[in-house]
C-alpha cells in the first residue's frame, strides 16, 4: 500500500468518523454550502457562529437542513446521496449588513428565508429564487432599494411575502398572481410603491392577507380587489387613495380585519357590514367620508374595535350593544356627531376606550354610563357638555377609569371643588380651557395614582393645596394659566416621580393623542400620543404666585421642565436648581426675582430654553456651558444684568469672585483676533467654574439638602 493509498484510507476513515460522531445525515450537500459561503461573502461582516468547515454547514446559525428524500437515506448509504440540503435559512435580527447575493439562488432546496430585521441594502437579485420548494420569503425591516418585478423573482410555490419596512419603489404588478398562485400572504407595506393599483389582483384568489399600507398608492380601488374570497386582512392604510368604498367591500366575506385609515375616501360608508359576520377591526379614520354611520355597521356582531376619526360623518351613534357584544374600542373623535351621547352606548359592556372628542355633543353623560365597568380610557373633550359635577358624579362609578379627557366643555360652571367624588384609578386627568371656577377641588386628593394632572386655563383659584406630596407616580402638573396664589408648597419638590426616574407608569394600549394648548390665539398645541411620551413637567405660569422658589426643587432630578413664568415670585434664584440634572426648560421670566444668577446654573448641561428675563436681577450673566447658547431675550427686562455676550458691565457691578470677566469697555477697537481671543478666554475660564462648581454643587449639595 502506497503512501496516497494510505491518504486515501485515512480520509475515507476521516469521513467515516464524521459520519458516527456526527450520527449519519450531518453532512451538507457541497452545492447548498457554497451557496451559503457566497451568501456570505457578500456580506459585510462575518455571520456569527458560522465555521469555516463546510461538511457541518448545517449546524451554522440559523441554517436548517433535511435529508433530500428521507427514503433515499434508509435504503442508500452511498455518501453523496445521503447529504443534507439546506430547506430554511433563518437570520433574523442578526445585524447582517450588507448585499444579498445571487448565490442564494444555489439553495435549490430551500423553503424557508427570513432575513428581517437586518440592514441587508442594495436591490434585490432579480434571480434571486431558483428553489421551487420556497414557502416563505421575509426580508423586511432592511434596507432594499429599487424597483422590482415581483413576478420575476417569486417562484410559483410561495405562500408567504414579506418585504415590508424597506425602501422599495415603482408601481404595483398584477401579474404576481399569475405566477404565485398560492400566495397567501403578502405584505408590502412601507415602502414608496405608487401608481394605482391595477387590476388583477382579483386573480390572486389565495390571498388571505394583503398589505399595500404606508406607500404613496393614488386612485380608487380597483374592482376585482373585493372578489378575493379567503381574505381575512386588507389593509391599505396610509397611502393616497380615494374614491368611494363601494358595495362590492361586502363580498369579502371573510374579512376580520381591515385597516384603510389616512387616505383620501369620500361618500357614504357603504351598509354591507351585515355580510362581513367575521369582521374584528374596522379602521376608516382620517379620510373623507360623510353620512350616517350604517345601521349594519351599528349591529355587526363580532367588531371589536371601530375607528372612524377624523371624518365628516353624523348622525346617529346608537349602537345596537344587544347585537355588538365584543366592541371594546370605538373612535369616533373629529366627526360632527351632533345632540346627546346616547343612552344606549352604557349597554356596551366591554367597553374599555371611547373617544368622542371633537364632535358637537350638546349633552350631559348619560347616566348609563355607571354601568361601563371595564370603561378604562374616555375622551370626551371638545364638544359641549354641561354639568361637569353630574360628570363627575357619574363617572366615579367606572372602577377601571384611568384616562379621563374633558378640556373644552362645561364653559364657565363652578368645579364643585368639595364634593366627594372617588376615582382610585385615575392616572390622566385632563380638564383644561374650560373657563372652571372655584379651588383645586379636595376630591383629587384621593386619586393617589395619578400621573398627570392638566386643569391649565381655567379660573381657577386660592392656593396650590399641600397633598400633591401624596402622590407617587405624578410626573406631568400643569396648572398654568388660572389665578392660584400665595407660596409654591414644599410638597412639590417631594413628587417621588420626579425624585427618582420612576416609570413604572402603565400605559394603555388604546390610547387616543393628546394636544397641549400653548397659545391663546394660534392653533400651535403640541401633540402627544401617549401618556409616557409627556416630558416631565412643572408648569404654574401665568398665576398670581407668590414667596420665594423653593431650593428644594433641585431635588427633582427627573423634572424636564419647569416653567414658573408670569407669576410674582420673589426672592433670590436658588442655586441648587443646578441639580434639576436633566431640565431642558427653565423659565423664571416675569417675576419680581432679585439677586445673581447662581453661576452654577451652568452645570445645567440638558438646559435648552432658559429665560429670566423681566425680574431684577443684577450682576454678571453665567458665561460657559449651555449659557453660551442662550439668546438675549433670556436675560432682557433686568436693568441691571450684564455679560461678556450681551452687554459690557458697569463698574459699579459688584464682582462674583469666581467669574473671571473679561472687560471689553475699553478695549482698543478690537481686531477680530483680539475680541476672538478674549471670547475664547472667557469661555475657557467659564469653563474652567462650570467644572469646579458642577463637581462642588454634585457634592455638596446633596448633603446640604436634605
Ligand atoms: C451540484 O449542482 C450541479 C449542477 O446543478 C449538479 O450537477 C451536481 O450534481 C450537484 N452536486 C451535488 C453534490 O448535489
Ligand atoms: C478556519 O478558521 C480558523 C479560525 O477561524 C482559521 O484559523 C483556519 O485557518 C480556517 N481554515 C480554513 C481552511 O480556512
Ligand atoms: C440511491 O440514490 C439514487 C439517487 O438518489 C437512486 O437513484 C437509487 O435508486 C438509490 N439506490 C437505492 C438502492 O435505492
Ligand atoms: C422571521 O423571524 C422573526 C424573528 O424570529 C419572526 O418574528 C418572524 O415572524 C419571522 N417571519 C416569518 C414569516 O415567520
Ligand atoms: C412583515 O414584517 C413586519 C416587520 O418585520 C412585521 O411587522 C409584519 O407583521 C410582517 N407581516 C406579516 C403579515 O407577518
Ligand atoms: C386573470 O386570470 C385570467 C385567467 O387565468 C386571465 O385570463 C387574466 O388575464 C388574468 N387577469 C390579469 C389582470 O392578470
Ligand atoms: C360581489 O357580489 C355580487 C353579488 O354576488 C356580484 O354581482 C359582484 O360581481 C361581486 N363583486 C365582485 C368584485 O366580485
Ligand atoms: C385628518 O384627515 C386628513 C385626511 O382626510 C389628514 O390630512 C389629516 O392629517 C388628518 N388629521 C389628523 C389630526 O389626523
Ligand atoms: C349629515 O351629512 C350629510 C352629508 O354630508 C348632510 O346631507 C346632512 O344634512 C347631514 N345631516 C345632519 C343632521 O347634519
Ligand atoms: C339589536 O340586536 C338584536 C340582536 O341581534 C336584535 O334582535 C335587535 O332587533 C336589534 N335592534 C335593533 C334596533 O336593530
Ligand atoms: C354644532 O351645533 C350647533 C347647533 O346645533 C351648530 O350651530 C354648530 O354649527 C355646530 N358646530 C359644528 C362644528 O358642527
Ligand atoms: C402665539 O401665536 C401668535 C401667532 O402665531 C404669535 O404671534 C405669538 O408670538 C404666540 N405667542 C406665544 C406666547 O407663543
Amino acid at each position: 500500500m502506497g503512501i496516497r493509498d494510505c491518504l486515501v484510507f485515512i480520509f475515507l476513515c476521516s469521513c467515516l468518523q464524521a459520519q458516527l460522531v456526527h450520527p449519519l445525515n450531518t453532512i451538507c450537500n457541497s452545492n447548498d454550502s457554497k451557496a451559503l459561503e457566497g451568501f456570505q461573502n457578500g456580506l459585510d461582516s462575518r455571520i456569527d457562529g458560522w465555521g469555516n468547515n463546510s461538511l457541518y454547514c448545517c449546524s451554522w446559525k440559523g441554517v436548517t437542513c433535511e435529508s433530500s428524500s428521507a427514503s433515499d437515506m434508509v435504503q442508500n448509504d452511498s455518501f453523496q446521496s445521503s447529504s443534507m440540503r439546506v430547506v430554511g435559512l433563518e437570520l433574523a435580527g442578526n445585524g447582517l449588513k450588507g448585499k444579498l447575493s445571487d448565490s442564494l439562488m444555489g439553495l435549490t432546496h430551500l423553503r424557508t428565508l427570513n432575513l428581517s430585521k437586518n440592514f441587508l441594502w442594495g436591490s434585490l437579485p432579480s434571480n434571486l429564487f431558483d428553489s421551487q420548494d420556497l414557502l416563505v420569503v421575509d426580508l423586511s425591516s432592511n434596507q432594499f432599494s429599487g424597483s422590482i418585478s415581483l413576478d420575476t423573482i417569486l417562484p410559483i410555490s410561495l405562500r408567504l411575502l414579506n418585504i415590508s419596512e424597506n425602501q422599495l419603489f415603482g408601481s404595483l404588478d398584477a401579474s404576481i398572481c399569475g405566477i404565485a398562485r398560492h400566495l397567501e400572504v403578502i405584505d408590502l407595506s412601507s415602502n414608496k410603491y405608487l401608481g394605482k393599483i391595477p387590476f388583477g389582483f382579483g386573480n390572486c384568489s389565495s390571498f388571505q392577507y394583503l398589505s399595500f399600507g404606508s406607500n404613496l398608492l393614488t386612485g380608487s380601488l380597483p374592482e376585482d380587489l373585493f372578489g378575493l374570497p379567503k381574505l381575512k386582512t386588507l389593509d391599505l392604510h396610509d397611502n393616497l387613495l380615494s374614491g368611494e368604498l363601494g358595495s362590492n367591500l361586502g363580498n369579502l366575506s371573510n374579512l376580520i380585519n381591515s385597516d384603510i385609515s389616512f387616505n383620501g375616501f369620500s361618500g357614504f360608508l357603504p351598509d354591507v357590514f351585515k355580510n362581513l359576520q367575521n369582521l374584528e377591526q374596522f379602521s376608516a379614520s382620517s379620510n373623507k367620508f360623510s353620512g350616517h354611520i350604517p345601521e349594519s355597521l351599528l349591529n355587526s356582531k363580532k367588531l371589536s374595535l371601530l375607528k372612524l376619526k377624523n371624518n365628516s360623518l353624523n348622525g346617529s351613534i346608537e349602537f345596537n350593544c344587544t347585537a355588538m357584544v365584543s366592541l371594546t374600542s370605538l373612535d369616533l373623535g373629529s366627526n360632527h356627531f351632533s345632540g346627546s351621547i346616547p343612552d344606549s352606548l352604557s349597554s356596551c359592556q366591554q367597553l374599555m376606550s371611547v373617544n368622542l372628542a371633537h364632535n358637537n355633543f350638546t349633552s350631559q353623560i348619560p347616566e348609563g354610563f355607571k354601568n361601563l365597568k371595564s370603561l378604562s380610557v374616555l375622551y370626551l373633550s371638545n364638544n359641549a357638555l354641561y354639568n361637569l359635577s353630574q360628570t363627575l358624579g357619574v363617572l366615579q362609578h367606572c372602577p377601571n377609569l384611568s384616562f379621563l379627557v374633558l378640556t373644552n366643555n362645561y364653559h364657565n360652571e363652578v368645579i364643585a371643588a368639595y364634593s366627594n367624588f372617588k376615582f382610585k384609578n385615575l392616572k390622566m386627568l385632563v380638564i383644561a380651557n374650560c373657563g372652571l371656577t372655584g379651588s383645586m377641588p379636595s376630591w383629587l386628593s384621593n386619586s393617589k395614582k395619578l400621573s398627570l394632572l392638566d386643569v391649565s386655563w381655567n379660573h381657577l383659584e386660592g392656593r396650590i393645596p399641600d397633598w400633591f406630596g401624596e402622590f407617587t407616580n405624578l410626573f406631568y402638573l400643569d396648572m398654568s394659566n388660572n389665578s392660584f396664589s400665595g407660596d409654591i408648597p414644599q410638597s412639590l419638590t417631594e413628587l417621588q416621580s420626579l425624585l427618582f426616574s420612576n416609570t413604572s407608569v402603565q400605559e394603555q394600549t388604546e390610547n387616543f393623542p393628546l394636544f397641549k394648548k400653548v397659545n391663546h390665539t394660534a392653533n400651535t398645541n403640541l401633540q402627544y400620543n401617549k401618556l409616557l411620551s409627556f416630558p416631565p413637567s412643572l408648569d404654574l405660569s401665568y398665576n398670581m404666585l407668590t414667596g420665594p422658589i423653593l431650593p428644594g426643587f433641585g431635588k427633582l432630578q427627573h423634572l424636564h421642565v419647569l416653567n414658573l413664568k408670569f407669576n410674582k415670585l420673589s426672592g433670590q434664584i436658588p442655586g441648587a436648581l443646578s441639580s434639576m440634572t436633566n431640565l431642558e426648560t427653565l423659565d423664571l421670566s416675569h417675576n419680581n426675582l432679585s439677586g445673581m444668577i447662581p453661576t452654577s446654573l451652568v452645570c445645567l448641561s440638558f438646559l435648552s430654553t432658559f429665560s429670566v428675563a423681566y425680574n431684577n436681577l443684577y450682576g454678571i450673566i453665567p458665561n460657559g456651558g449651555q449659557f453660551l447658547t442662550f439668546p438675549e431675550s433670556s436675560f432682557e427686562g433686568n436693568a441691571k444684568l450684564c455679560g461678556l455676550q450681551f452687554v459690557s458691565c458697569q463698574p459699579q457691578v459688584p464682582q462674583q469672585p469666581e467669574a473671571s470677566v473679561v472687560d471689553t469697555t475699553n478695549d482698543t477697537e478690537g481686531s477680530i483676533e483680539f475680541v476672538g481671543l478674549q471670547f475664547g478666554i472667557g469661555v475657557v475660564s467659564g469653563f474652567l467654574v462650570s467644572v469646579i462648581l458642577c463637581i462642588r454643587w454634585r457634592f455638596i449639595f446633596p448633603k446640604k439638602s436634605v
